[in-house]
């Protein structure tokens, strides 16, 4: 057994997803979420892919003397993946105080506690929302980091500095920095997926609960973008591919294969679709159509974006490989089995 890793918002849709590539890969997990945007029944999932039920606390990890006592109960921890944050672009606008909160008093509390524990590492997930509206493309780690255009945007871009003058000012642990595009699809089991609560923001689970009939059509929001059809670019990777980097980037880390002490990677498949392509997709991969029409733009959306991943092929020798039409296959199949369970 490899080491003893904490997945900070582990029944989470990333974290799901990168606790079983971690237990996949030999890695002792434990969970702690507070569970205010996720189920415990994705525990059950889990444990029917991989055999291995992670350890679990219910927690706010805003609440330093449980996260204290946590890492008591559970010692040996040598690395931490932090997930835990709210996430929602259009809510942090609304709510910029709760996610502010959230979002970098559960990072302070971490950095606090690593060297009370011994823990040597700690992979942030961060975004490509750091980068805004790139003045080039595709982008790369160098890019310039732009002013955020939301206040979750921006508690990604303060999570970063504080990692990083954290550790630059002697701090006896390491970080990854881990900037997703657009993470898409659920596990091929369809055990574990996506499971937004109340009504969809971003666009896979709207389209999937559009094409099952919850919802009556899709919005695109703009197709009078500077893009081939109008409509918005993203880079869209399959979650599974994403939960494999967090492996080999925590495999990076406790291995000391770095002299740097924060490293950052773009996670992305290097390759741009438009909302109106990715529909297309859909509807060929699965055969189903999906009602949409075209609206307004959305307030605070990036044109396009897409990442040069050279530097996560290169130096973490990882390569986004499912293709956009398995990955959003994978997403039918999940909302089929929420269906199924009556979940949705
Ligand atoms: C994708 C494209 C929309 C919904 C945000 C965050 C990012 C990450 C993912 C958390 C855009 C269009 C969407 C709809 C649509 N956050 N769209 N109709 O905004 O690129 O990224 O969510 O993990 O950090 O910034 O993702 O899925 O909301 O939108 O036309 O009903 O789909 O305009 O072009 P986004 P998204």
């Amino acid at each position: 057994m490899k080491q003893k890793i904490l997945v900070a918002g582990g029944t989470g849709y990333i974290g799901s997803h990168t606790t079983v590539e971690l237990q996949h890969a030999g890695y002792e997990v434990v969970i702690i979420d507070d569970l205010s945007n996720s189920n415990r029944d994705v525990l059950d999932g889990i444990e029917k892919i991989t055999g291995i039920r992670p350890d679990f606390i219910e927690l706010d990890l805003k609440d330093k003397e449980g996260t204290r006592e946590a890492l008591k109960a559970h010692p040996g921890i040598k690395g931490i993946i932090l997930f835990a944050a709210s996430k929602a672009v259009g809510e942090s606008v609304q709510q910029p105080l709760k996610y502010y909160r959230n979002n970098i008093v559960t990072l302070l509390n971490l950095l606090d506690l690593m060297p009370e524990f011994g823990i040597e590492g700690i992979v942030f997930s961060s975004s490509c929302t750091v980068y805004g509206q790139p003045d080039e493309l595709p982008v790369t780690e160098n890019a310039p980091i732009k002013p955020a255009t939301s206040p979750y945007g921006n508690t990604k871009q303060i999570n970063e500095e504080i990692i990083c003058d954290t550790i630059h000012a002697g701090a006896p642990f390491k970080s990854i920095l881990l900037r997703y595009f657009n993470p898409i699809g659920a596990h091929p089991s369809a055990e574990i997926g996506e499971l937004p609560n109340g009504v969809p923001q971003n666009l896979i689970p709207y389209l999937t609960q559009t094409a099952i009939g919850i919802r009556k059509e899709l919005s695109v929001f703009g197709n009078d973008y500077d893009t081939p059809d109008g409509s918005c670019i993203r880079d869209y990777i399959n979650v599974v591919d994403l939960a494999k980097a967090h492996v080999i980037a925590m495999d990076r880390m406790l291995e000391n294969k770095s002299d740097d002490r924060v490293e950052v990677f773009n996670l992305g498949t290097g390759r741009g679709v438009t909302v109106l392509e990715l529909i297309n997709t859909f509807e060929k991969g699965t055969g189903v159509k999906v009602p949409h029409k075209i609206v307004g733009r959305r307030e605070g959306d990036i044109e396009k974006v897409w990442a040069n991943p050279e530097k996560a092929n290169q130096v973490l020798g990882w390569t986004a490989k499912e293709t956009l039409e398995d990955t959003l296959v994978s997403a039918w199949n999940w909302q089929k089995k929420l269906r199924e369970r009556g979940i949705q």
